[in-house]
């Protein structure tokens, strides 16, 4: 998730005062900082040459660059700051790449899912590559394109024309953006499942991933459609698709402040976060199985041979990070047959854990610096263990000292509640149990499909959750007076629950608990007084071992005894309704899928309680986002 601007104007119009289109550029970039900070960079078309600096970091660093090193005044320009991806955060990886001999500047979000292999075709014509990320592959593409195939012509909308080609080979999500030395004039740009808005001007024109990118400068902006490429000059905006033929986008009128465009228009980063989760577990999908369901992941850099020897999986995480490795558990032992253990890593190096070279250690952490996580990794590579580091943040700590990374694709979480970090997390975790299940042949290549299949179907299913929460919220905000709420549930819902009382133990401030259902009789169950409210995540009533009707028996356990319940249930579980105060439904999915679908309304919920009470809740009290101190 990396934020993307564009501009073209008039050198009679904002250059003439002063604000050329590296300024424009600069203020959009810095709008769009908060998708992504680990690189940032621009590029200018002057004197009928691209100009172009970056640097890894935050913005702020290419600032004191381009203070060292200024750049022509132009007309032209594009800029991009960025969540890395493939190829750590450094300045090579930064975008702009050139190509056609530093002609052509490019810049790209999302991920191209055949980069290898159109980089191998371009490596054999001769292509050197200078960073190891996939949009030099896309710019290189492009680049290639326009300058063997259309020769070089840019009359007649080459650059254009080499966009739509090069668009008919790439797969998986994009935005790209490019300029061209030889078409000073004109930015083209194309997208395909990734964000990208038109903001219309008087004699210059705008790009942005989203609204905040422009907000400054014009609140008229176009949405495109799917797979269609935009060109843009001061005065003209032409959409075509891949193919050429002309296309429409619709126009809107932006009546956000600047402020609430950096959060998509909610009112805080967590809300946002929230809605970004149909993306965070799409783009975690995106790339890494081929049509037959085969898995290759990548960053595995394990060898399959040692990891076919795993007999024990320990997954060391703290917070909503353990809780996402605690759903995990039930999948990889299901599907892999290999013993995993989730331990907090806090614990973990502290009671002398038994753990040798078959013993995979898999780190869970959003943030990849959390010090307790990355002090047990540490110590477990002491004691000759493998590590894979499940990770958000590219390049950072944890994914650095580990043997192996499987990142996340969620884009930069800021709210210190984590939400799309947790079901990305979810969503690494069981391709590396599907993975492991290829590797060491315990599930036919078919059923591998058929579960990728099922995942594939998430992010429209938690988006259909997403579109019915005013309930929720209606009763978050009548419940802002309780002093405790109690979570059940059993199975994978287990960790859900404990997951839904920590968001409202860090949102809202109240005592909340999370049971394994069946341990109520075990004790809890005493804590049940007249109006006690209590959610329980109810099991799939098409699920095996009647888990479902035991959860039943636990709400009725709860509800003789004077409790509120609160019922997260399968769409078409009337059987729940007789037992319940208020029943949310989720979509029918695989039980080992529900918690991607459960979790859901338990962090709205928080959010809502939270924001009734009054609370900041992108920055609770006491809390940092990354707990860099044991
Ligand atoms: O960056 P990490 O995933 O390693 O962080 C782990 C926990 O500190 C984190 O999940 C914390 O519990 C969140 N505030 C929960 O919302």
């Amino acid at each position: 998730m990396c934020g993307i601007v564009g501009y073209v104007g008039h050198s009679s119009g904002r250059v003439n005062v002063g604000h050329g289109a590296l300024d424009v550029v600069l203020e959009g970039l810095r709008r769009l900082e908060y998708r992504g900070y680990d690189s940032a960079g621009v590029a200018v078309v002057a004197d009928g040459t691209i100009s172009s600096r970056k640097k890894s970091g935050k913005l702020s660093n290419l600032l004191a660059e381009l203070e060292e090193k200024p750049l022509p005044d132009s007309v032209t320009g594009i800029g991009h700051t960025r969540w890395a991806t493939h190829g750590g955060p450094t300045d090579q990886n930064a975008h702009p790449h050139l190509s056609d001999g530093g002609k052509l500047a490019l810049i790209h979000n999302g991920i191209i899912e055949n980069f290898a292999e159109l980089k191998l075709e371009l490596l054999e014509k001769g292509t050197v590559f200078a960073s190891e990320t996939d949009t030099e592959v896309a710019a290189a593409l492009l680049g290639d394109i326009f300058r063997n195939q259309l020769n070089g012509d840019a009359s007649n909308g080459g650059l254009t024309k080499a966009m739509q080609l090069a668009c008919q080979r790439l797969e998986g999500a994009f935005t790209l953006l490019a300029v061209h030395a030889d078409q000073p004039d004109v930015v083209v740009a194309a997208r395909r499942n990734s964000p990208l808005v038109v903001g219309l001007g008087e004699g210059e024109n705008f790009l942005g991933s989203d609204v905040s990118g422009f907000i400054d400068y014009t609140r008229r902006a176009v949405e495109l459609g799917q797979d269609q490429i935009v060109t843009i000059t001061a005065d003209t905006v032409e959409i075509t698709d891949f193919f050429g033929a002309p296309a429409q986008g619709k126009e809107y009128h932006v009546d956000w402040d600047p402020a609430s465009a950096e959060k998509g228009g909610y009112p805080s980063f967590m809300e946002k976060e929230i809605h970004d989760q149909p993306d965070a577990v799409a783009n975690t999908l995106l790339g890494r199985s081929d049509l037959d369901g085969k898995l290759t992941l990548d960053e595995m850099r394990i060898d399959p041979e040692h990891l076919k020897k795993i007999n024990k999986i320990i997954v060391l995480a703290c917070g909503t990070s353990a809780y996402s490795g605690q759903v995990a558990k039930y999948a990889i032992e299901h599907w892999c047959r290999i013993a995993t253990e989730v331990e907090l890593s806090h614990e973990f190096r502290y009671r002398d854990p038994i753990v040798d070279e078959n013993t995979l250690i898999v780190s869970i952490s959003q943030s990849g610096e959390t010090m307790d996580t990355l002090m047990a990794v540490r110590y477990a590579k002491e004691q000759g263990a493998k590590t894979l580091s499940i990770c958000n943040t590219n390049g950072s700590t944890i994914p650095r000292e580990s043997d192996a990374v499987l990142y996340t694709h969620a884009g930069p979480e800021i709210a210190v509640a984590s939400t799309k970090a947790f079901l990305a997390q979810i969503t690494a975790a069981y391709l590396l149990g599907l993975y492991l299940a290829q590797l060491r042949g315990n599930k036919f290549q078919g059923e591998i499909k058929d579960i990728l299949a099922d995942l594939g179907k998430v992010p429209a299913k938690i988006q259909q959750v997403l579109d019915h929460v005013d309930e929720i919220k209606d009763l978050a905000r009548s419940m802002a007076g309780a002093k405790s709420v109690l979570f059940l549930g059993r199975h994978v819902g287990f960790p859900v629950a404990m997951e839904g009382a920590l968001k409202l133990k860090e949102l809202a401030y109240i005592h909340a608990e999370g049971f394994a259902a069946g341990e109520l009789k075990h004790g809890p169950i005493a804590l049940i007084e007249e109006g006690q409210p209590v959610f329980v995540v109810v099991p799939s009533p098409r699920g095996r071992n009647s888990l479902h009707a035991k959860v039943v028996s636990n709400i009725q356990e709860v509800r003789a005894r004077g409790a509120k319940t609160i019922v997260i249930a399968e769409e078409g579980d009337e059987a729940v309704k007789a037992y319940a105060e208020h029943v949310f439904y989720i979509p029918e999915t695989p039980t080992l899928l529900a918690p991607l679908l459960a979790a859901v309304p338990l962090q709205i919920f928080a959010l809502e309680l939270a924001t009734a009470k009054g609370y900041d809740v992108d920055q609770p009290r006491n809390l940092a986002k990354s707990v860099t101190v044991e």
